[in-house]
Formats: structure tokens, sequence, C-alpha cells
């Protein structure tokens, strides 16, 4: 994602402001230069740092520049810097950085601005009004299982961060309805079920229907070849095929839908089936761009640069994966009138997307450029490993289904509340729902916390362990935070009219500076679409506002017992 606008109270934003301002005048004949600011990696040197004057030096220099290297050059800019009261102090290190630390007034300030006004005025200004986010989308008849865990908690966050960033957000789970499988499933089930009874009995275990039809496939030819026919009358509208077929769908999207909710993840199914009316029209489109060639017996677009081409009708005359997507997509550009559609799955589907974004650049659908709108994106996520670094898998099963995992983790939960005495505590009802928030928190959280591009391993003991980065840790760290409030008998509503906030003591500064920081990590989560930098944004603000709490307390109040100066204006909390 990328923003063009200033986001309110975006410190990189104000201070290369700032730069930009001292850049014009060092280099007044170097306007293009944008300032480049980044975060101090060691917070002694400094909060922020402008790096700018290595890279100007390798510009002007021999070219009768008055610079005599790189240090001159950040010594210039940091003469220059227009007074501000956002900027303390500042020095120069190395090679011309010039580092600032920010006024400690002013962080408060800010912060306080923040409390006031509430965190929603600091999400990034994206220019897109209406994106899609196209996520989870699991193939159906088949349970969810934990290679769809990914996409779904990945892609629902990044509708939640988009939406946090005022955008709307068109939520599409693209199930996968209307492949080859329905013809073994129902040409199965009309074996089953001569008299072709359809309930949900009779379909039962979905899974169990599919393996068994699955094997039959695969070792029966003329069931082969009904199946295949099955697939042709179930395209072509027969009503008994499309009965069975519309009954598979509501059972499996039904057991979808209690792992969505239990998730708390929402989307509108559109699957594959919905496409299909769309399909010859769009095919129509690049046909009439002269894309679509026939290529033994098969219709398919070449792209430039890849070997394989796309193919969009199959040489028995079927649509395909490629030609729903085609169709789907132009179905969102032009009458979901999506501006920006972001497409959520694993890494082994990358050159599907490439080919048939290609394909629809080449159609004139979306602009050759990748930096204009409408657009569209494909993200990536690896795969999810057991501990022993091989794919994910339980002793009894192969697949590991969201059901038993979501159960699991659950039960864990409730097994160490029960150990810590909180059934005795705590109502049966108070016990279960803290059991769920927390395992399926833990749940989510693992999965978010960890680089989405990178494959990802699956432990119970590591996401429920109540040290370290994990929900368990970040959900107690915020009771614990609402409990303080809770004692401390102050009326935040009356403190945001009246209070007055002092950042003293350095814990306390390294605090507000860290609370200052969100609209940087919202803004770089969302640029990259990368959760895993608000994971850990909040991390670091658990771990700062414990050092902040455990060596602020005593010191406040012994402040308050000398008559300290700084105790007369007393802290928010
Ligand atoms: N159903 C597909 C699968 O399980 C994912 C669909 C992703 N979305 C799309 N528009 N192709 O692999």
């Amino acid at each position: 994602m990328e923003n063009n606008q200033e986001t309110v109270g975006n410190v990189k934003h104000q201070l290369a402001k700032l730069f930009k301002e001292s850049l014009s005048v060092t280099f007044p004949e170097e306007l293009d230069v944008d300032p480049s600011i980044a975060s101090c990696q060691n917070p002694k040197f400094g909060d922020y740092q402008c790096n700018n004057a290595m890279g100007l030096w390798a510009k002007v220099n021999g070219k009768g520049t008055q610079f005599k290297g790189p240090q001159p050059i950040g010594q210039a800019i940091l003469e220059n810097l227009p007074k501000s009261d956002v900027i303390g102090s500042q020095s120069i290190a190395g090679s011309g950085f010039v580092n600032v630390k920010l006024s400690t007034p002013w962080i408060a300030k800010s912060i306080h601005k923040m409390l006031v006004e509430g965190i929603e005025i600091w999400a990034p200004k994206l220019s897109v009004k209406r994106a899609l986010v196209d996520f989870s989308s699991p193939n159906i008849a088949k349970e969810l299982h934990v290679g769809h865990l990914r996409s779904t908690i990945i892609g629902d966050t990044l509708a939640r961060m988009l939406e946090y960033s005022n955008v709307e957000v068109l939520r599409r789970n693209h199930i996968g309805d209307w492949g080859t499988q329905f013809g073994k499933l129902i040409e199965y089930f009309f074996e089953k079920c001569p008299d072709g009874e359809i309930n949900g009995q009779a379909i039962g275990d979905l899974e169990t229907l599919y393996k068994a039809s699955e094997q039959r496939f695969n070792s029966d030819d003329v069931f082969k070849e009904k199946a295949h026919q099955a697939v042709v009358s179930l395209q072509a509208g027969v009503e008994r095929y499309q009965n069975v077929w519309a009954k598979i769908c509501e059972i499996s999207l039904k057991e979808s839908e209690k792992i969505y909710q239990r998730l708390g993840v929402q989307s509108v199914v559109k699957g594959e089936s919905f496409y299909n009316p769309f399909i010859p029209g769009a095919l129509k489109l690049l046909s009439e761009k002269g894309l679509i060639k026939l290529d033994k017996g098969a219709l398919t677009i070449s792209i430039e640069g890849i070997q394989q081409p796309l193919i969009v009708v199959k040489s028995d005359g079927g649509f395909n994966y490629a030609s729903t997507d085609l169709a789907a997509l132009w179905y969102r550009l032009n009458e979901e009138k999506a501006e920006w559609i972001i497409y959520v799955t694993d890494v082994g589907q990358r050159e599907h997307f490439e080919l048939f974004f290609s394909a629809a650049k080449l159609a004139g659908w979306l602009p050759a450029e990748d930096n204009r709108y409408p657009k569209v994106s494909h993200v990536t996520n690896g795969f999810v490993q057991g501990v022993d670094g091989k794919k994910f898998k339980t002793r009894n099963s192969d697949t590991v289904k969201l059901v038993d995992l979501l159960d699991e983790a659950k039960s864990r939960c409730k097994a160490a509340l029960i150990e810590r005495g909180k059934n005795e505590e705590w109502t049966a009802e108070e016990l279960e729902q803290t059991a769920e928030a927390i395992g399926y928190g833990a749940v989510k959280y693992a999965e978010l916390k960890n680089n989405r591009a990178t494959n990802y391993t699956f432990s119970f003991d590591q996401m429920l362990n109540d040290k370290g980065n994990t929900a368990v840790y970040l959900l107690y760290a915020h009771a614990r935070i609402s409990s303080i409030i809770r004692k401390s008998g102050k009326d935040i509503e009356e403190l945001k009219k009246t209070g007055t906030l002092n950042l003293v003591h350095s814990d306390e500064r390294a605090l507000g500076l860290h609370i200052l920081r969100f609209a940087e990590a919202v803004e770089q989560a969302c640029s990259h679409f990368l959760p895993n930098i608000l994971c850990e944004y909040l991390f670091t603000l658990s771990e700062v506002f414990a050092r902040f709490y455990s060596n602020c307390q005593w010191w406040d109040r012994r402040r308050r017992q000398v008559g300290c100066c700084c105790a007369r204006q007393r802290p928010l909390l």
C-alpha cells in the first residue's frame, strides 16, 4: 500500500518537512532530493537521523561544489534546519548523518493530543477509496485446514488495516466451488443414493465423500468418464446436478462459517461459480484485442518473457481457474468498481497471478505501470511447518483440520486457567470465554507476528507461552494496564480536559516516544502488507510500558515525598 498525503502525528513526515526546507536552502539546485529520515538504531545518538549527506556528496563531488565532503554537507543541513518545537537538539555523526533528539515537551504534547483526539486520526491517508481483498478462498467440499489459516488471518488483518485507513473494503471469499472435483462428488453421490434424495445426512461428512470419490475416480475408468460428464451436465445447468451441487456447497459453507465465526473473520462468499456467466464476455474482450490464440486445441494468451502461456479455454472446451480469475477481475473492476484488488494466497500460486495480471495489462484493463490505479497485488505467504521443519500434520492425519486446531488451542488454555485456580474465581461461562479469547488469539497472533513471506512453524507450546512475544503476554500486559487505570481511580475523560503530561524520567520519555511512533508503524505495515510490523510495535510497547511501570512508580512517589518541583506537575496516570 502507499500513502501520498501527510498523516497526522507521523514524526517522520514532520521531520521530513523540516529537512526538506533545509535541503532546499543548502542545495537550491537539487530540488528533487527527498529527505531520507530513519529512526536511530542507537538511542544514545538520537531518536531520528537524516541520511542525505552521503548521497548528496556523491552527486555534487567534482562539480565545483563549495563542500569538501559529506560531513560539511551534514553540518550545513543541520545549520539550515528551520526553527521548530519538534526538535530538542541535533548533532552530526560519522559521514554527515544529522542526528535529532525530539523535544520532550513536544512528545508529551503530541501524545496528549492523541489521547484527546483518538487514534483514528493517526491512520495513514491512502489515495484509494475502494479496495477488494480476496482471501481465505478454500476449495469447497474439503474442510478448512491449516493451510487456509494463513490466507484467512493475514487477509482479514490486511482488510482491517485498510478499513482503519478509511478505505472501503470489499471482503471476498473466492471459494473453489466450480471445479472438476464436483463431477466426482456428484457422480459418487448418485451411486450411493440412486434416487437422488438430497439431504444433509445423505451427503454427511463431505471429507469422507470427497476421499471416496477420489479413490473411485483414480481406480475406475468408467466412473472417471461419468464424472467428466457430470461436470458438463452441471455446467450446462441440468437441474438434478445443480441441486446436489448447491447442497454440497451449502453444507460445506456452513462448516466453514463456524470457523470464521470463532476467528472473528467476516467475508462475502462469491465463489468461482458466481463468475461463470461472465467468462464468455471477458474472453470476447480479450479476443477482440487479438490476445487469444489457438494452441494444440486450447485457447491461450502468450506473455512476453514467460515461456508457459496462460490457458483460458482447455482443449476439451471447458473453462479453468485462469478463465474464472479473468472474469472475476473484469467484474471487480467494472461492476464493483474496485480500484485496488488484493489477492492473498500461498506463494505456490505466484506464476498464475503473474500470468493473468500480465494478460489484463495487455488487454488494457489495468495500466501498464504498477503505481497507477486500478491496480492488483498478489500478497503471498509461506507455508505452515511442524516443529520438525516438515509439512505440519498430526499423528493420525495428513492434513490438520482447523476445527481440531482451534479446539486444542482452547482446551489447552482452559487447562492452564484451571491450573491457576481460575475455575474457582470465575463462572463457567467466563472460563469458556477467556479460554476462547486467549486460545484463538494465540493462534492468530502466532500467525501474524512472523513475516508472512516466510514459512512458519506451528507450535502450541510456543504460541501459548505467557512469556515472550505471544498473544498471551500481550493480553496479560493489556489486562495489567487496564487494571492500573481502574485502580488509579482517575477519570480519564476529566484528565483529557485538565491534565498535563510531563515526561520526566528517561523510561517515561521512552514510553512517550514509542506511543508516538504508532502512526509510523501503521504506515510501514500498510505500505508492505506486513502485519508483523504491527505485532512488533505492540510487543515493544508492552515491554517499554513494563519498564516504565517498574522504574517510575517508586520514583514518582519519591518525587512527591521530597517535594521535587516535577512532582507538582502530576503525570496523567
Ligand atoms: N481456491 C484457491 C485455492 O485454494 C484460492 C483462490 C484465490 N483467489 C483467486 N481469485 N484465485 O488455491
